[in-house]
């Protein structure tokens, strides 16, 4: 095999490509590097050395199962401090992982998430209903809404248990030491070795946190075995409890259960939140998408609540969120590793000790698979049709094969939901007409600042 040189930036000495990625923006620094080194380069950050992967043609490849299995990144690795061995965070070889995702399965298949619908419309209702009392002339903060939106539904529909953030303006205490862990875990993954150690005041918070989600999570799993009812309750929780793994005939330990609550928790929020945020930004700056969303809300639910029947027919507001998802991909970056040596793309030699970050961003603007006009909003790119010409692996929000995203029908459903009736129910407008998209970056992406004001369409009843 001709094999060549990998692109890479000019490095500095001990800290290599460090100063060329943003510790605030770091998916937007290798945004514009993809931009300047093309569809593979390699980078060195200190001691760390990964490879950045973002076309069509290249992530293909990496999407064999047969060659490449997910690697636990820099990030992903801190959050195992909290989330333990839980799916996200579990590497491939721990019989965890295997174990928790057979039992755990069917929850999240179309008839266990159809049984989650009206608890997620109530939590909505919540939203809408305070968005009605503040009125056309009150500034909505869509990020902040939808994340407490979205922590309200995963807390209700996994474990019957109300965060009512809608009732409170504090973070409840559980919610509080996530945000603060998920802070601190991104912190950590870009301060310089040895530093997380020196700074014995955060790593002490750090600790706090992550002991005050288990108790939060321990407490709840007995006050569950407890509750003379708690059998009969029909959530994740009593799954994660009671379940059997039909091969090894195995529960899973209260360790683990924990693990997964808080696994679901974080997993289970920022990006849905992200992304019905980004859904929001997107149709205001697309009037005529927007309009034609309405016309299709309109026409199937008029003034009634919507059933989760109704979503068969609503298949329109699905293509909204896969366009936003595949402009915004809220989760901008997932990491593969070979299984053995091996060459990709016919050029570029790889081994198992390599990482390589899949760049969702670049990779679902490739104009050889979105042609020209990459950049633009277009939902009817994902009508079935159209969305069956499409390459493999053009499309990967949720990742990857085995380790893909457990709660994809979950997020596509809440959100399906959520979209719905906003356009149902309000008319929405920038606060700012003047707004421009900030992306802001944690764990995920989210548009930064965007304020809407929302006018009731119809009287509240
Ligand atoms: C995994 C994205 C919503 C639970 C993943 C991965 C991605 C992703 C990219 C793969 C990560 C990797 O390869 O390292 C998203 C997006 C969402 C979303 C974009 C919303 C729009 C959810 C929800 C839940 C959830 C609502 C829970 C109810 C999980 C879990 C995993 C996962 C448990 C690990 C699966 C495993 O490895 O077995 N998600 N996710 N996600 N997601 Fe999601």
């Amino acid at each position: 095999v001709q094999t060549h040189p990998v692109p890479q930036p000019p490095t500095r000495p001990i800290v290599g490509n460090l100063p060329q990625i943003d510790s605030d923006n770091p998916v937007q620094s290798l945004i514009s590097l993809a931009g300047e080194y093309g569809p593979f380069f390699k980078l060195r950050l200190v001691d760390t050395e990964m490879y950045v992967a973002s076309s069509q043609e290249l992530v293909n490849e990496l999407c064999d199962e047969s060659r490449f299995n997910k690697r636990l990144h820099g990030p992903l690795q801190e959050i195992r401090a909290f989330a333990g061995d839980g799916l996200f965070t579990a590497h491939n070889s721990e019989p965890n992982w295997e174990k928790a995702h057979r039992i755990l399965m069917p929850a999240f298949g179309p008839i266990g998430v159809r049984g989650m619908f009206d608890r997620m419309l109530d939590i909505a209702d919540q939203m809408f209903v305070r968005w009605e009392r503040f009125g056309p002339d009150a500034p909505i903060d869509v990020a902040d809404n939808m994340t407490r939106l979205t922590l309200d539904t995963i807390a209700l529909c996994a474990f019957d248990y109300r965060f009512n953030s809608f009732y409170r303006e504090e973070l409840h205490p559980f919610v509080a030491a996530m945000v603060g862990a998920l802070q601190e875990a991104g912190m950590r993954g870009r301060r310089l070795p040895g530093m997380n150690s020196l700074l014995v005041h955060k790593a002490q918070r750090y600790r706090s946190n992550a002991a005050l989600m288990q108790s939060v999570a321990q407490q709840l799993i007995a006050e569950r075995r407890r509750d003379p009812e708690g059998a009969a309750k029909q959530d994740l929780l009593n799954l994660m409890l009671n379940g059997r793994d039909p091969v090894t005939g195995e529960g899973l330990s209260d360790e683990n259960i924990g693990y997964q609550m808080v696994t679901f928790l974080i997993a289970g929020h920022e990006t849905t939140s992200g992304l019905l945020s980004f859904a929001t930004y997107l149709l205001l700056k697309n009037p005529e998408a927007m309009a034609r969303a309405r016309a299709i809300v309109d026409a199937v639910l008029g003034d009634r609540m919507p059933r989760v029947e109704d979503l068969a027919q609503l298949r329109h507001i699905e293509q909204i969120l896969m366009e936003s998802l595949r402009l915004w991909p809220t989760a901008s970056i997932f990491a593969v590793k070979p299984l053995e040596e091996t060459v990709l793309g016919g050029r570029y030699p790889l081994k198992p000790s390599d990482t390589v970050l899949i760049l969702e961003p670049v990779l679902h603007r490739d104009p050889a698979v979105w042609g020209p006009d990459a950049e633009a909003f277009r939902p009817e790119r994902f009508a079935p049709e159209t969305a069956a010409k499409l390459p493999p692996n053009a499309w990967k929000p949720f990742g990857n094969g085995a380790r893909a995203c457990i709660g994809r029908p979950f997020a596509m459903q809440e959100a399906q939901l959520v979209l719905t009736l906003m356009l149902q129910r309000f008319d929405i407008a920038f606060d700012d007409p003047g707004y421009r998209l900030k992306i802001h970056e944690t764990l995920t992406i989210k548009p930064e600042g965007l304020r809407i004001r929302a006018t009731p369409r119809r009287p509240s009843a």
